[in-house]
């Protein structure tokens, strides 16, 4: 099975099974079949977080249980509960439009609401740590669900405890939000606020569907659309480095941007770094770096993951050349 439409970067892997799961009970059933048990699996949502250099010899799981159902409500929240294959853009617009806020920041980031909690998901920010109540998951091993509640998922910046102790060894199948109805507006962002002037939005007037549009608008003009360029968002995570070596580094450089993590560490965008190497815009063969978000590697049309992965291997050593910080990717690497 090819898996070029199930993968954002358009990477033409082959996966030698794969599976479509709709329902919980499809995957209930799926534990009664001992190939299953005996090979290895990979857990598909929107393919969006993921560069695959080779092709899988085992099991695609692609997740695509819909439904999105308010399981519960009070006067300040609602509790909504979504399909693992539910679209998470198609989920943020059904919470912007019933007045559940909490996730208008995050609209328009590809991929599925299953795959969200795997790496925190987040933009403008927001992290879906703030909202997130619980999630189903099925033990790989014993075919059992369980529950996370926020504490056991372990949420960090682009972490979670799938990506590390649980990794490979559950499969998501809902997630349970807690939404506020009386919104709290999230638009500290620089680029929230010049885009909401833009469109004529005032404290007055404000509104999460206000957020989501803006939000919709800055996405647009700077992340290359999937379907058109491959592409799995960020490709690094933005490094955090000490206070100490950030105020070096800003003598050296004084246009270094930087916001504090902690008394002691402090975050760069690795855009930045990315941009100052003279990246931005370059392209070895038909992988390259984006011309408008130096963080974000692109797929031209017919580069293999290996491609894609030299280019991340060679932005990550110029990086480290340069002012001798290691950028960690953000992207799983199959
Ligand atoms: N910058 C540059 N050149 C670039 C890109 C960025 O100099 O080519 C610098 C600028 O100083 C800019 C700053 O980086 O002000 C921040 O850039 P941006 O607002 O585009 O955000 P980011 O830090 O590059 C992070 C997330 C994005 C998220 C945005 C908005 C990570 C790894 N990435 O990017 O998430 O949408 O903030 O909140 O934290 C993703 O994870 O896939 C993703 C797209």
């Amino acid at each position: 099975v090819s898996l070029k439409s199930y993968n954002t970067f358009g990477i033409d892997a082959k996966a030698r099974y794969w599976v479509e799961i709709d329902t919980e009970e499809q995957l209930r059933t799926l534990f009664q079949v001992s190939e299953f048990l005996a090979a290895p699996k990979l857990i598909l949502g929107g393919g969006s977080n993921l560069l695959f250099t080779r092709d899988f010899e085992g099991l695609v799981v692609k997740m695509s249980i819909q439904g999105i159902k308010v399981v519960r409500e009070d006067a300040s929240h609602a509790f909504v509960k979504a399909g693992a294959g539910v679209n998470w853009h198609q989920f943020v617009l059904f919470c912007v439009q019933n007045g559940y806020a909490g996730i208008e920041n995050l609209s328009l980031i590809p991929g599925t609401t299953g795959a969200a909690p795997m790496q925190n998901i987040g933009a403008y920010g927001v992290e879906i740590e703030q909202v997130f109540d619980h999630l189903e998951a099925v033990d790989i091993l014993t075919g059992e669900t369980r529950i996370f509640n926020h504490a056991e998922c372990r949420f960090g910046y682009r972490e979670s405890i799938f990506k590390h102790e649980a990794r490979g060894k559950y499969i998501i199948s809902s997630v349970t939000f807690r939404l506020n109805k009386q919104p709290v507006f999230h638009i500290e962002y620089g680029a929230i606020r010049e885009t909401l002037a833009t469109m004529g939005i005032s404290e007055d007037n404000l509104s999460i569907k206000a957020i989501s549009e803006a939000v919709i608008r800055i996405r647009r003009s700077k992340l290359p659309n999937p379907a058109e360029i491959g592409n799995a968002g960020s490709f690094f995570k933005n490094p955090e480095i000490s206070k100490d070596d950030f105020a070096r580094l800003k003598t050296e450089y004084p246009t270094l941007p930087g916001y504090p993590t902690g008394d002691l560490t402090m975050k760069v965008p690795a855009g930045w770094l990315i941009e100052q190497c003279g990246w931005k815009g370059k392209h070895i063969g038909p992988a390259g770096v984006h011309s408008k978000q130096a963080l974000v590697l692109v797929n031209h049309g017919g580069a293999t993951g290996a491609e894609i992965l030299n280019v991340a291997h060679q932005v990550q050593q110029s990086v480290e050349d340069r002012f001798r910080i290691r950028l960690n990717p953000e992207v799983n690497i199959v």
